[in-house]
């Protein structure tokens, strides 16, 4: 087997994401929500990428954008590698991006030298991961794994625009959303590539490692309601204001999740109305994100915030109504493709460094389809979900390399 140079891929990779980064819907930040405005930039340039690179390359039903590339016979059962091509508000450039920029660089190695392999490759950039426009998330790989809920459909965003008609306006089908499933039998695995988010490897001077398991996570939407009235003549102890009760409600989240277990809880999204300056606040929108890496201690700090809410609301007259945007339990990724991985680390030199994940991935839905195995590369400070995110050319190159040794060591009967 070739080993390839270093060097080879860093420098495509970073203006690839530098371009990549200047999709967005807002001027001046890089916030790239589900079918925003951005999206079909977005599609365009990764789907040239992908034919670039030797792929075949088509748009499913929910909006993923597909490469595939066959192996020594076509219709062979694939290997899926992929990430998501949606970003949080004032994003990052590399956080999903990464995750189908660099694997379509290695499938481009492999086609420059006419290498097929005893399966196919496909890269997937998938359309909804974060969920910031339908307070979904995972859209594309639910959509893909098969898991995909069709009343969600029915959904809002913030303008009122409903996911079918969001769909409809970027001629897609939401009628033909379980197309876009794949057949297990059809799957050799999924493999995700992504940048760490958090400080391990670069703390360890580590430029990749491998993830064990995926915390799970519980996102809630609360709305508190009390009565508008006027700033300037009612009396405080006459009050019922939302928003009083919801400084209380979020301090409470931090002290439930404050408790260890690797618990951590966030309101990162808080909507006051009417909002003027002189109204006391009648009603308060906010989204609670709860994680934690054991399932049993996720599911006990939600109700241990539900019934802090409760009280809260009780004590102060307030009307409340907590509903589950949604819930993903924690994800295991599978033995073989941790060694496997590892092995392709080890192969370059490198102590592979095993670690959970404290961020979520749509690792967490492919399991639903497949086994699961995930790349970390170390990313600056490890901050991530911040414009500042940045990561160092020599990295993703490497684990570009580490990407080509797997694809082309991997077996696939050897699943266990
Ligand atoms: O929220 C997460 O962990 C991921 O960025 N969607
Ligand atoms: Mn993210
Ligand atoms: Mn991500």
């Amino acid at each position: 087997m070739e080993t390839i140079p270093a060097g080879v891929f860093g420098a495509e990779i970073m203006a690839r994401a530098d371009a990549l980064g200047r999709c967005s819907d807002v001027a001046g930040e890089l916030t790239r929500v589900f079918l925003g405005p951005a999206y079909g930039q977005t599609a365009a340039m990764v789907t040239e990428w992908l034919v670039d690179a030797g792929m075949t390359v088509h748009t499913d039903a929910i909006g993923n954008v597909v490469g595939r590339y066959e192996g020594s016979v076509a219709g062979l059962p694939a290997l899926i590698l992929g990430s998501h091509l949606d970003t949080v508000r004032d994003a990052g450039k590399y956080d999903g991006a990464l995750g189908v920029i660099a694997p379509i660089s290695a499938v481009k190695w492999l086609n420059q030298r006419g290498r097929r392999l005893n399966f196919a490759i496909e890269v997937i950039g998938f359309a909804d991961e974060e969920g910031v426009r339908f307070q979904t998330a995972f859209l594309g790989s639910h959509a893909v794994a098969g898991i995909f809920d069709p009343a969600l459909l029915a959904k809002r965003d913030d303008a009122g625009v409903s996911m079918a008609d969001a769909l409809g306006d970027h001629g897609l089908d939401p009628g033909g959303i379980d197309g876009a499933a794949h057949r297990r039998e059809q799957v050799l695995g999924y493999v995700e590539m992504h940048i760490e988010q958090g400080p391990v490897l670069e703390a360890e001077g580590l430029p990749v490692g491998v993830v064990t398991s995926i915390n799970g996570s519980t996102r809630l939407e609360v709305t508190l309601t009390g009565e508008a009235g006027h700033a300037g003549t009612v009396p405080i102890p006459m009050r019922r204001d939302a928003l009083t009760a919801a400084a209380e409600a979020v301090l409470a989240v931090e002290k439930v999740c404050s408790a260890g277990q690797g618990l951590v809880g966030t309101v990162g999204k808080l909507v006051v109305a009417p909002g003027a300056a002189n109204v006391i606040p009648a009603q308060v929108r906010f989204t609670v994100d709860i994680r934690a890496p054991r399932d049993p201690d996720r599911t006990a700090a939600v109700d241990d915030v539900a019934a802090a809410i409760a009280e809260i609301c009780a004590r102060r007259n307030i009307g409340h109504e907590l509903r589950r945007a949604y819930e993903t339990p924690s994800c295991d990724c599978a033995p073989w493709l941790i060694r496997r991985l590892d092995a392709a680390i080890s192969a370059h030199g490198i102590e592979p460094r095993r670690l959970p994940s404290g961020a979520g991935h749509d690792a967490m839905s492919m399991a639903a389809l497949t086994d699961v195995g995930m790349l970390f590369v170390r990313c600056e400070g490890g901050v991530s979900h911040n414009p500042v995110e940045a990561i160092q050319e020599a990295d993703a190159d490497l684990a570009t390399r580490v990407l080509c040794h797997f694809l082309q060591n991997f077996q696939p009967n050897e699943t266990s």
